[in-house]
């Protein structure tokens, strides 16, 4: 999914099931800028931003156009364009530091024909590579981390600056080594962070009603699994107060907003850092992100709740009766459970068993029998046996996800897992990923198949822009839906008669 045309790509999330499809039409991020007039339309800068990585990247570039929105920047999605090219990316897996300076390889020409193009590395990459990329890539004019988002008007100024002085100096692009802004600070605040009101973009776009948005609740994760950089990259975990939460919530349902996704690495820790509890077992029977998605549901407007992403180890049975009494949250949890085998969870410090997951899993179930749950898998962890593999395809078989996000394990610099020394060979985990792939295809393929002549309430999120009077929603289990009408349904809830299905989205007409 490293596509040149796409604005958003979705590297780490898998090229197959209903959340890929979902990222591929999903509606681009929509920015409302200031009223400029019609007569400034020529003096607008255009921007090129492109997105790796998870939701919290893809919040990130809302978040960031929306700065750019207000320096007259509008996003372009033709390279060729820009004033400004932007790559918000991502470390989560190997090579990415090498995906970059690639992109990076094919914007050069741009930079060589008009140096004043200002080109900006921002994401984990940039919080972790920041000088590799400065030495491989002497033409970048910034790089900056996820902490230093706010700082992006002050160093466009400065690149601004910069490169007028250096016109002065009538030197040529292969003549003059320019080095790079970097700001990789962490937020090194002890608890808590904030992304004040007045710089969340006012992005809702009256011609392009936008029903879903992301609501960053948290950042940063204090679980340290051995094969993950976040801890690193992301650092500790820092929550925003209630709140500055509830403020935007409140500003995005006033425009029309009627879902919102709470966001964060391991949204179940929300809150810890807040009142000085290291995890959800020693915070005195309080689950703060339970308390959370109470108050979020008690917001007139809000209509559905989403959260990504959960960890199963900070999980208390507050949640499941949150579950119970929140009919806002809606019927659909991913909760990432990585291996079935006990001894490969425990060397991934994963802190929770095989049967701890079942059990938090019965907890939801009980209070929720349909809900669809989904999971992130990583498969050839070092030292992982037949049997340990056959251990997460059994669990797989057992739980009857909705879809999975599966994963070849990759070595990360800096990780504890990097130093194991039984790493399994690539074919071997090619075969495993093909056949977990294969498992869950079949599964998700019977659900979606099963849901045909049901009737389901869909929130309509987008119209479809290849078929006249076709619209897409999710159903409340989180099931992608076409459905047909000839009126604008954007954004109501509706019931939806299910009429045909297949491995990516059902379909169906109003009931
Ligand atoms: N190798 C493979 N997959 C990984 N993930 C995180 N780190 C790695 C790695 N080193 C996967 C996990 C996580 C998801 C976001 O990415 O499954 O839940
Ligand atoms: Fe990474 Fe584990 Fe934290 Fe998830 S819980 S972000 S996999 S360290």
């Amino acid at each position: 999914m490293f596509g040149i045309k796409n604005k958003i790509c979705f590297d780490t999330l898998p090229t197959s099931g209903p959340e890929a499809l979902f990222a591929k039409y999903m509606p681009k991020p929509q920015v409302e800028y200031p009223n400029v007039g019609e007569k400034n339309e020529t003096y607008l800068k255009k921007v090129y931003m492109q997105t790796w990585g998870c939701q919290m990247n893809v919040a990130d570039s809302e978040r960031m156009l929306g700065l750019l929105g207000t320096l007259n920047y509008r996003p372009t999605e033709n390279l060729n364009d820009a004033d400004f090219i932007l790559l918000n990316t991502c470390h989560i897996r190997e090579k990415a530091r090498h995906k970059v300076v690639s992109r990076l390889g094919e914007i050069r020409p741009l930079k060589e024909a008009n140096p004043n193009i200002i080109i900006a590395v921002a994401g984990c990459v940039a919080q972790a590579e920041s000088q590799a990329l400065a030495k491989e890539v002497p033409y970048i004019d910034m790089i900056f981390g996820p902490d230093q988002i706010e700082e992006l008007p002050t160093l466009i100024e400065k690149v601004i600056e910069k490169n007028e002085q250096e016109r002065k100096t009538e030197e040529t692009f292969t003549t003059h080594k320019t080095v790079p802004f970097i700001l990789t600070k962490f937020d090194n605040k002890e608890q808590g962070y904030s992304i004040p009101i007045d710089v969340i973009p006012p992005y809702y776009d009256e011609n392009k009603s936008e029903v879903t948005r992301y609501v960053n609740i948290i950042k940063g994760c204090n679980n340290f699994c051995t094969f993950c950089v976040v801890p690193y990259t992301r650092g500790r975990e820092k929550s925003r107060a209630e709140n500055e939460i509830l403020d935007e919530v409140n500003f995005l349902v006033n425009k029309g907003v009627k879902e919102i996704i709470l966001l964060g690495q391991n949204v179940n820790s929300y809150g810890l850092d807040l009142i000085g509890a290291t995890d959800v077992h020693s915070s005195n029977g309080k689950l703060p992100f339970a308390d959370l998605l109470h108050t979020v549901s008690n917001v007139l407007g809000v209509e559905r709740i989403r959260f990504t992403t959960s960890n199963p180890h900070d999980f208390t049975p507050t949640l499941a009766d949150a579950f119970a009494k929140l009919p806002k949250v809606t019927n659909s949890f991913h909760l990432a459970v990585q291996s079935g085998s006990d001894r490969i969870l425990d060397r991934m410090n994963r802190q929770y068993t095989r049967a701890e997951y079942f059990e938090r899993v019965k907890w939801i179930r009980d209070v929720r029998p349909e809900i669809a749950f989904s999971t992130d898998i990583i498969v050839g962890f070092p030292g992982e046996t037949e049997q340990d593999f056959e251990d997460t395809m059994s669990l797989v078989q057992e739980m009857q996800y909705a879809f999975i996000y599966a994963f070849k394990y990759s070595i990360r610099k800096g990780t504890p897992a990097t130093r194991f020394k039984d790493q399994v060979p690539e074919e071997i985990k090619d075969r495993r990923l093909q056949m977990l792939l294969d498992l869950q295809k079949k599964e998700t393929e019977r659900q979606n198949l099963a849901e045909i002549a049901k009737v389901r309430n869909v929130l309509i999120l987008y119209k479809n822009r290849k078929e006249e009077n076709t619209w897409y929603g999710r159903s409340y289990e989180g099931r992608l839906v076409k459905v047909h009408s000839p009126r604008n349904i954007m954004g109501l809830i509706l019931p939806v008669k299910i009429t045909d299905a297949n491995l990516i989205a059902l379909e169906g007409h109003l009931a």
